[in-house]
């Protein structure tokens, strides 16, 4: 397995996220109850689980677009989810996601990656040249002009991750980015990602349904059942022997979901 970009100081492993205690209702049904879980800066986290549990509502609650109904969440030490409207917009410019379909704007490939920077008020060149860097790194340099809406699934997808990680967000969510795409594309999505992760150091938390995707990418996994957390550990340990059955069973394809 590669080496993510975790990052260590003064032999520690330093924590990026903190969430503590969260839970979210919809409706009546609890579908996330006191979740608490740190993230490392530099790590690849997945989070695993059966369809309907609460991966897709845990990443829209931490990339801000859904409210907790219970608990925090720390980026950096700093409360981001609750009343302080200051540090919800100062963790919106750390914090990116991906999804499962990634809606490009009806426009160019360049005009969808530039768009997060020219809000942020950035200079032209400085624009191109991040564009320039990110469409690099998804291996799409040559299709600036190309409308968003001629591209293949594959390369939107691709796109989509270059439109993510053009302003360098400190941790990217990804909602099963591979989940649409045949096998050739899920090698190349892979690929962007790890190289995310070790050349922007970017911290990447990752739903995904596909426990061999966990093994090749992540470093540390989830088990999230009926909105609970029931384990987490070293991908290496959990994969070998979890320490909850159900965790087990969710891996050898015993559990009916
Ligand atoms: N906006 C909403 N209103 C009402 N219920 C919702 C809403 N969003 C999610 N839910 C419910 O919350 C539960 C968790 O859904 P969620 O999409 O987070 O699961 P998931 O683990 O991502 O599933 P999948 O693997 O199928 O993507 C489900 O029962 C879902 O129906
Ligand atoms: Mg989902």
């Amino acid at each position: 397995m590669l080496q993510s970009a975790c990052c260590r100081e003064g032999g520690k492993n330093v924590v990026l996220l903190e969430i503590t205690g969260l839970g979210k209702t919809f409706g009546g049904k609890q579908v996330l109850r006191d979740i608490s879980l740190d993230v490392e800066k530099g790590e690849i986290f997945a989070m695993m689980g059966p369809s309907g549990t609460g991966k897709t509502t845990l990443l829209r609650i931490l990339n801000l677009l859904e409210r907790a109904d219970a608990g925090h969440i720390k980026l950096d030490g700093m409360v981001i989810n609750g009343g302080q409207n200051n540090n919800r917009i100062a963790a919106r410019q750390r914090i990116s996601m991906v999804f499962q379909s990634s809606a490009l704007f009806n426009d160019t490939v360049y005009n969808n990656v530039a768009y997060g920077l020219k809000v942020r008020g950035m200079d032209k060149h400085t624009i191109k040249s991040k564009v320039d860097q990110c469409l690099a790194l998804v291996g799409l340099i040559g299709y600036e002009n190309r409308k968003a809406k001629t591209l293949s699934g594959g390369e939107e997808q691709r796109i989509a991750f270059a439109r993510a990680v053009v302003f360098e967000p400190d941790l990217l969510l990804l909602d099963e980015p591979t989940a649409n795409l045949d096998p050739s594309n899920v090698v190349k999505i892979e690929e962007i990602i790890r190289t995310i992760n070790r050349e922007l150091n970017t911290t990447i938390i990752i739903a995904t349904h596909h426990m061999n995707q966990v093994r090749r990418l992540a470093d540390r996994v989830g088990m999230l059942l009926d909105g609970e957390l029931i384990e987490t550990g070293r991908v290496e340990d959990v994969f070998v022997k979890a320490a909850d059955e159900r965790t087990r069973a969710f891996i050898v394809g015993e559990m009916v979901y």
